[in-house]
């Protein structure tokens, strides 16, 4: 496993000991465990851990904050060191990622909550909707993935999805989609300039304002 490189103390300033703790529980228990892969030990810092702590610079002061399909914690838990002032819940439905969450998230003494189920479920709906920010990695296409999102999002808030070199074609494929879920156009965003190379690339996503009862038409009688 690497040291954490210099950008990492910028990032997570005095949480740094708590992120190295992170990297090592990914790199022993989350391997093991079938959470991470084998091959990613070397680059766990650069491509995982810094990819998702700069996803804070979309995220606005004190939001509530749903991170869907957590899987080992990403984005959600490097999110969380970053910004001790969001409030995140990490959803994720297999149970022995969800035991491994709460174990992880004991040790390093965060209180973020897990909860066990699907994006889509109406229990995870009833109880997290009104969210500020949605955030997933590597979770689903965009027009599913708004499918799940937007529903948890109050309006004006934001579905903010880590996406690799495939962000531009699947915005052209799915912006129609996106429009129709109740979204609004698509924007490619990049973070961590100075910190990662190449930039996080990030679609963001705002849930539309939706008309309220008297914008309605009436209806005649
Ligand atoms: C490829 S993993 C990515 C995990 C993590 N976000 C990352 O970037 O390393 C996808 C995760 O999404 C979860 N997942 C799949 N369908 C889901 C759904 N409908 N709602 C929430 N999570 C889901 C899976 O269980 C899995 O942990």
């Amino acid at each position: 496993m690497e040291h954490s490189p210099a950008a990492a103390e910028k990032v997570f300033g005095e949480r740094l000991e708590l992120a190295e703790r992170y990297v090592r529980h990914l790199a022993t228990s989350g391997v093991e465990r079938g959470l991470i892969g084998p091959r990613e030990t070397d680059r766990l810092w650069d491509r995982h851990v810094l990819n998702c702590a700069v996803v804070a610079e979309l995220v606005p002061d004190g939001a509530n904050v749903v991170d869907v399909g957590s899987g080992a914690g990403l984005p959600g838990i490097p999110l969380a060191l970053a910004r001790p002032d969001l409030r995140i819940v990490l959803v994720e439905p297999l149970a022995r990622r969800v035991d491994w969450l709460q174990e992880i998230l004991d040790d390093l003494g965060l209180s973020l909550t897990v909860e066990r189920g699907r994006a889509e479920e109406n229990a995870i709906k009833r109880r997290w909707e009104g969210a500020d920010v949605v955030t997933a990695r590597a979770v689903a296409p965009l027009a599913r993935l708004a499918g799940w999102s937007l529903p948890l999002l109050r309006d004006g808030g934001r579905l903010l999805a880590v996406k690799g070199a495939s962000a531009a074609e699947e915005i052209e494929r799915d912006a129609a989609e996106v429009h129709r879920l109740g979204g609004g156009a698509p924007s490619i965003e990049r973070c961590g300039d100075g910190i990662v190379d190449p930039l996080s690339t990030v679609i963001s996503v705002e849930r539309e304002t939706r008309p309220t009862g008297r914008s309605r038409k009436k209806r005649s009688t």
